[in-house]
């Protein structure tokens, strides 16, 4: 982290778990949890249909809302999509695009990723863009080529402005709901290309700025050692953002250098 440039940001990604009845329930056991001193943005990803209710039970704790997916669409017959206008209107401030799983299993690509960080942008939504590589890539020693495709072809025609309101997490896939964490160092050589190539692409202070989180099997145990990576600004959270103490301990490390 280096909170002297950039926002510091723990975000949880509830993907399809969690019940509305599940949901102040949580924020009750999580806020007596929570460190005194805000030392971090703290946002929940929840499946769209459970955004009004996180945004009434998490403004006492200020926890912001965000979502898990948005259509590259502006309106009409497009059965089953959320337009970023419909997020907007909710109120979700963030919304997670181009996730490993959606990538995966929703054939999501590249182009689709951008355009849909386009549309959140032009209202008002913050994207917290996902790239990644697979293990086949890690081991073919192609990790940075695909970093540096992704983030390039996720930004392409994002101006300064609309930069300033991006998140960015690296999620290698072979990281995620597996329980085997890239090492603070490996997180670190990634978020560290990844703020060079936005670098390249805007300058030095908008690099400065943007906050670049980790993602995958980040929990209570390995939070404080990722977090203390200069690049690392924060967590994207899955299976850890589901128990309360947790997520609170996750948040409590964003901390430790205040301490
Ligand atoms: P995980 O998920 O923390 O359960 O590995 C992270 C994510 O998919 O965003």
């Amino acid at each position: 982290m280096n909170t002297k440039y950039r926002k510091t940001i723990i975000a949880g990604n509830w993907k399809m778990n969690m019940l509305v009845s599940d949901i102040k329930p949580f924020i009750e056991e999580l806020k007596p949890l929570l460190p005194k001193v805000k030392t971090c943005d703290t946002v929940l990803c929840v499946p769209a249909v459970n955004v009004p209710a996180m945004i009434r039970a998490g403004k006492e704790a200020k926890i912001a809302c965000g979502t898990q997916d948005v259509s590259c669409h502006d309106k009409g017959a497009y059965t089953g999509e959320i337009s970023a206008a419909q997020i907007a209107d909710v109120g979700a401030k963030f919304c997670i695009v181009g996730h490993s799983e959606r990538r995966a299993y929703h054939n999501e690509t590249d182009l689709d990723v951008n355009c849909k960080a386009k549309k959140l942008l032009e209202h008002g939504v913050s994207p917290i863009i996902c790239v990644g590589e697979s293990l086949e890539q890690r081991e073919a020693g192609l990790t940075m080529s695909h970093i540096n495709y992704q983030v390039r072809a996720a930004l392409a025609g994002i101006d300064a402005a609309g930069l300033r309101r991006c998140v960015i997490a690296y999620e290698p896939i072979w990281a995620i709901g597996t329980g085997k964490t890239a090492t603070a160092e490996q997180a670190e050589e990634v978020c560290g290309e990844i703020r060079s190539i936005v670098r390249e692409i805007y300058g030095a202070r908008p690099a400065r700025s943007i906050s670049i989180l980790y993602g995958g099997s980040m929990n209570a145990k390995n939070a404080a050692e990722l977090l203390a990576m200069p690049d690392i600004d924060g967590g994207l959270i899955g299976g850890a953002s589901l128990k309360p103490a947790d997520f609170a301990t996750i948040i409590a490390a964003t901390g430790a250098e205040n301490e």
